[in-house]
This record gives structure tokens, sequence and C-alpha cells, in this order.
């Protein structure tokens, strides 16, 4: 029988249905940057999966419950619980979001001029490993390096390279290891339980902390389950309590596999490092207790982690993606092959090959999918890994220009999905009428955020 999800849907919000004129306007008036439209004016929005997932009734229940105490409160224990459950770290510390997490734990661990070895940093990992002063260095496997090769685990590092990095003369530098899993970066790949054990090894013998960036924790356990031999047999919180026993502590943004609207943590084992994150957050978060997160925030993510690990739910929520991937490759878009969990990438660069990397391929997909059908997605290109000069031209391209559709947990039906895919079907049809695009205002730091572009017309 195929999958089902394991939930009825009860509470329901309207989705703006608009005209291509209207979406003509808006997207002009944010200057051709998806980010700055707004979500009235978005039909399907799949700009990401981070807070938007639906909330479940228990969630909601606990929510209501919550003990709003400033210190030591009942909602804190109940977070506290859910992850002791799973991840065994000694010290575990709530903070409003991923990013704040990121900022606490590496201005606590890296220092000025050291360097973060990465699978693939995500773009504010990276942002906060460079305020402090180190490099952000991402060293993805080979097979990553093939976008329609079927290998299971293309979210790994680079062993070698990483093992060459650690010995060579750069290795003294070498601050932390950080694996994100599943590898949002790196077209939401999962990262092997093998991979991990030897970057474990590795960190050991070269006397380096590893943290994992565990976002999505629970679809990269689901992924090993159904894709690493030896894994079968286990639960995903059995697996969950494997990948995170092999690291030093972690970063985890709570707004994905929690199903919460906002969250994050942070875990470590080292006490002295604890002690440095715990007056950190005590002095721009929040108390060691709440970090900046509301009692309600703290009671939805406790019983978030419980529904994200049932294998009803991730099994439901893969077929999800993989049937939406088959309606998008048969609608004539190529995508990272395998599909992963979370989200889909476009292969916008095959798909437009009629603009170059400094017309923007993703960009122009992605603008055209909101044209068309008020489809909202983002790139993962040129625009958002290229490199530019100060007049705003791509000096070297990135690798691959991808779209990435992200998938909101529990939020869409099928009939959503097939209708993206309609929309590009449409798209397919005659992929040259798609215009590029231009740069016209750019800041240097998270640039993809606050772009300003204009659009030159098809065949000008
Ligand atoms: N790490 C990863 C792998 C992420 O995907 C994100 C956020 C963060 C850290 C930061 O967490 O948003 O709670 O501050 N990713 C979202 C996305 C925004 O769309 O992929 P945050």
């Amino acid at each position: 029988m195929k999958p089902f999800p394991p939930y009825r849907i009860q509470v329901v919000k309207e989705i703006p249905i608009t005209t291509r004129q209207q979406r003509e306007e808006a997207l002009a008036r944010a200057s051709y940057n998806a980010f700055d439209l707004p979500s009235n004016m978005v039909t399907i929005d799949l700009l990401t999966d981070s807070g938007t997932g639906a909330v479940s009734a228990a969630q909601e229940a606990a929510a209501a419950q919550a003990d709003r105490s400033y210190a030591g409160s009942d909602s804190y224990y109940r977070f506290r619980q859910a992850l002791d459950d799973i991840t065994s770290y000694p010290h575990i510390f709530p903070v409003h979001q991923g990013r704040a997490a990121e900022r606490v734990l590496f201005s606590s661990v890296l220092k000025p001029g050291q360097i973060s070895l990465s699978n693939t940093h995500f773009d504010t990992t990276r942002a906060n490993v460079e305020l402090v002063g180190a490099e952000a260095r991402d060293l993805p496997c080979a097979e990553f390096g093939d976008l329609d090769s079927q290998a299971p685990f293309k979210g790994n590092i680079d062993l070698e390279a990483l093992e060459a990095t650690l010995k060579g003369p750069e290795g003294g530098r070498v601050g932390q290891v950080l694996i994100t899993i599943t590898n949002n970066g790196g077209g939401g790949q999962p990262v092997s339980m093998a991979n991990l054990r030897a970057v474990r090894s590795l960190c050991d013998r070269y006397g380096v902390p590893f943290f994992l960036d565990a976002a999505r924790f629970a679809e990269n356990s689901w992924l090993v389950i159904q894709r690493e031999q030896g894994y079968g047999h286990l639960t995903p919180r059995e697996v969950a309590r494997q990948t995170f026993a092999l690291a030093d502590g972690c970063v985890a943004s709570l707004k994905k596999d929690a199903i919460a609207p906002m969250g994050a943590v942070i875990g470590v084992r080292d006490s002295e490092l604890a002690k440095q994150c715990e007056a950190n957050i005590i002095a721009t978060e929040g108390f060691r207790t709440y970090g900046g997160l509301a009692a309600h925030d703290l009671e939805r993510v406790a019983q978030g982690l419980d529904e994200v690990l049932d294998p009803n739910y991730l099994r439901s929520r893969e077929a999800d993606a993989a049937h939406f991937a088959e309606l998008v490759t048969n609608a004539g878009v190529d995508i990272v092959q395998p599909a992963g969990i979370h989200a889909l990438y476009l292969n916008a660069g095959r798909l437009l090959p009629h603009i170059p990397p400094h017309g923007f391929p993703g960009h122009a997909l992605a603008c055209e999918m909101y044209l068309a059908g008020g489809v909202r997605c983002v790139e993962l290109g040129s625009l958002y890994l290229g490199t530019f000069d100060e007049n705003h031209n791509l000096v070297e391209p990135a690798p691959f220009e991808l779209v990435r559709m992200a998938i909101p947990r529990r939020t869409y039906t099928q009939a959503h999905l097939e209708y993206v895919a309609d929309v590009l079907a449409d798209i397919v049809k005659n992929p040259t009428r798609v215009a590029s695009y231009r740069v016209v205002d750019a800041p240097e730091l998270l640039r993809h955020f606050n772009l300003k572009l204009e659009r030159i017309p098809a065949g000008s």
C-alpha cells in the first residue's frame, strides 16, 4: 500500500490566488527579489521548509499549557527531556533560532584565522563563521559533482580532502569540523553513518572538535534507514541517537525537524565550552532555561521532536518528495538526483541553456515560476554562490545553476504539488521566452536576501 500522512487536516489557511498582471507588478516592486514579495502575493510558497510546517493539535495543546516562569519552567524541562532522549549531550541550551546557535557556539569555539571545514556550510552558518574572523571551507564529496548520479549519500564530506587538510600545513588552523545533516547547501542530500564515523575518527586523530548542524536530523536518519546497509531494522529515533552520539555537540534549528514555528538548540559535551556558551546566551539570548524562546515554543518543539520521529510520518514525507520529483521530471525538468526529502533542486542551467551564468538561469526560472503560477522558490546558483566585482558583475560563476523548491512539512497536499509541476510543464513548452536578469544592487554579506535586480527581456 502507498504511504499516506498519519494525520488529517483540521485547521486550514486560505492561500491567495492572483493574476499574472498582479504578479508582474508585485515582482517588479520587489526588485525581482522573491524575499521582498509580500506573502499575500504568493500562491504556493516553496521558499523554505523552515518554520513553515503545520503544527499539530498536540503541539497547540502543549503550547496552551506552557509555563512562562523566567527560570526553570516546566516547559524547559519538557524541551530538555525531548533533547536528552535523542542527543545524550550533557549540556543543552535553547536559543531562538539556528543562526543564534551558530553565533553562540562558533564565537566560543573558533578564533580569528581558523578554518571551519564542512560538507557544506549553510549560508547563515558560513556568515557566522566569517563574523568570528574564521574561514568557512566546504569539502563536498566527489559524487555531488554529478547532479544526475544516483549515489545514495551525496551529502557526505570528502574524507580524503578532509584528512589532507587536517594533516597538511593548514591542519593547525582547523578549529572545527561541522557536518550539515541533511546537506541543505548540497542538494538536500543525506550523509551516511559511515561518513560520520570516519569524520569522528579523523577528528579524534587530529584533535579537532566535531559538531553537527542537525537541522534535518530526522530526515537524515530516515534516509540512512532506507539507503545504508545495516540500518534497515532500526527506528528513526535509534539512528538519530547514534548520529548525535558520534559528535562533540550540535547546533540545530528546530524550525525544520521539530516542526515548530521557532526554536533551536545548542548541545555540547565539554563543560568549559558549555560555560562559555551559557554566558553568551544569558547575555544575548535569554536565561539558560528559555534562551530567547517563549514557553509555548519550547513546548511545540518538545512535542514536535516526538512527532517527527514517527516512521509513518517520515515514510509519508519521503513518499511526497519522491512523488513530487516524479511529477517534475515528467514535466521535463531535471532535478538533483536522487530526490532527498526537504526540497527538490531543479537543474535550471540545463533547462535554460540560452541564459548564460551572468544572466542567472536559476533566478530566471524561479522568477518565471512566480510569474506563471505564483510559486515562490529560491535560486541556488551564481547569484547565491558566484563571485562578483564591485560593480555587481559576475566574475566567477557557481558550479551549478539550481533552484530550490523547499517542501514545508504537513502543509501542502499532492494537488498543490501537481499544480507546481503543471506550472513547470508550461514553462518547459517554451523555455526560450524566459528572461535573464542583471544585478543592480547587492550587499557584501548575505547577498542573496537583499539583492535588487533588473529583468533583461528575452531575445534582447
Ligand atoms: N543550518 C541549516 C542547515 C539550515 O538549513 C538553516 C536554515 C540554518 C542552519 C539556520 O537556521 O533559520 O533557524 O536560523 N535554513 C532555512 C532554509 C532558512 O530555508 O533552508 P535558522
